[in-house]
């Protein structure tokens, strides 16, 4: 662990409490929790997953950031810190808690009757979430989405990376081993298949409570796709407001801000934010994956979606 001296991992913390009482994705090499038929990150446990169904209240100007892991949620948090009244130091995980996790695990999540009772900042509160969207929890007529996708070979790097640096999954594996898994439909990661995350949002994507939007054009057009944000929650900024927050949020200026994931990853680990480009995948991996991948997503997804951008 990389904290300072004295700090008490809350994700390890939890994990030993916890035993091995979860229920968990069987003969998986990757420590994996499974909730509603879901493979879920251990800590995302049953009781919190049931009490966002049963017990949140949605308001109207909700908005929930739903990617697939390592797509740029984080940015994407950070981002609309600054729409909720946040200022460049403020923690973004907390602007935008994540409420699949148990709130046994501080600094990422709340407990569902807090989360009740935080209040919106000019109509404005806003939420995280991994889930597909057909049995997502906010399933009440009042909440947007903001969606990010990433090309997949990108992602599948960014996750190997991240599973391998919280001591929590317990994987050893190489990366060779690590796209198998992300080929075979995600059965044992978190959130399960990206090709399948991906493919239900995009058909979602012209409905008036979505904007769906791509990592690699927040790359290329910061501005245009924080104004899309701020347009979509109603947030009336001029272009300076617009400007600042893109300065504020490239990863370089992000890099000089210390993010809680790093505290609670091995000290060997890559940063959480590692290279934040794109393209990394392809040249990471070898030529056979990469045609593997690119023939499952001819295969998997039609139209439009087919070929962009991960053709
Ligand atoms: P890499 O591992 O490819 O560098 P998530 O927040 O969904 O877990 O996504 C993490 C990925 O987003 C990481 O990708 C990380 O470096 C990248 N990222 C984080 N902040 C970023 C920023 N400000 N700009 C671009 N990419 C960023």
């Amino acid at each position: 662990m990389s904290g300072p001296p004295g700090f008490v991992d809350p994700v390890m913390t939890w994990k030993n409490a916890h035993g091995t009482e979860i229920e968990r994705v069987p003969d998986n090499t990757i420590y994996m929790g499974v909730v509603q038929g879901l493979p879920v990150t251990p800590f995302c446990e049953k009781p919190q997953i049931e009490a966002l169904q049963k017990q949140f209240v949605a308001r109207q100007g909700d908005t929930w950031i739903v990617t697939y892991l390592k797509s740029g949620t984080t940015v994407t948090q950070d981002i609309v810190k600054f729409f909720v009244g946040k200022t460049v130091d403020d923690n973004p995980l907390m602007a935008s808690p994540w409420l699949e996790v148990s709130a046994r695990v501080p600094m990422i999540s709340v407990p569902i009757e807090i989360a009740n009772t935080i209040p919106a900042f000019e109509g404005r509160r806003f939420w995280k979430s991994h889930w597909l969207p057909r049995d997502h929890l906010a399933k009440n007529g009042k909440s947007k989405f903001i969606y990010v996708a990433r090309n997949g070979l990108d992602v599948c790097v960014s996750f190997f990376h991240h599973i391998k640096g919280f001591p929590m999954y317990e994987y050893n594996g190489d990366l060779n081993d690590f796209f198998e898994k992300f080929m075979d439909d995600g059965k044992s990661l978190d959130f399960g298949s990206w090709w399948q995350h991906v493919g239900e949002w995009w058909k979602r994507r012209k409905d008036d409570d979505v904007l769906f939007l791509f990592y690699e054009d927040m790359l290329d057009d910061p501005k245009g796709s924080i104004r899309k944000m701020a347009d979509f929650v109603g947030y009336d900024a001029s272009d300076a407001r617009i400007e600042d927050i893109v300065k504020a949020t490239s990863f370089a200026e992000m890099k000089k801000r210390p993010i809680f994931y790093d505290l609670i990853r091995s000290k060997d680990a890559t940063p959480f934010l590692r290279k934040g480009v794109a393209g990394d995948g392809q040249n990471t991996l070898s030529d056979d994956q990469v045609r593997r991948f690119e023939a499952k997503c001819r295969a998997y997804f039609v139209g439009e979606l087919a070929d962009y951008p991960w053709q």
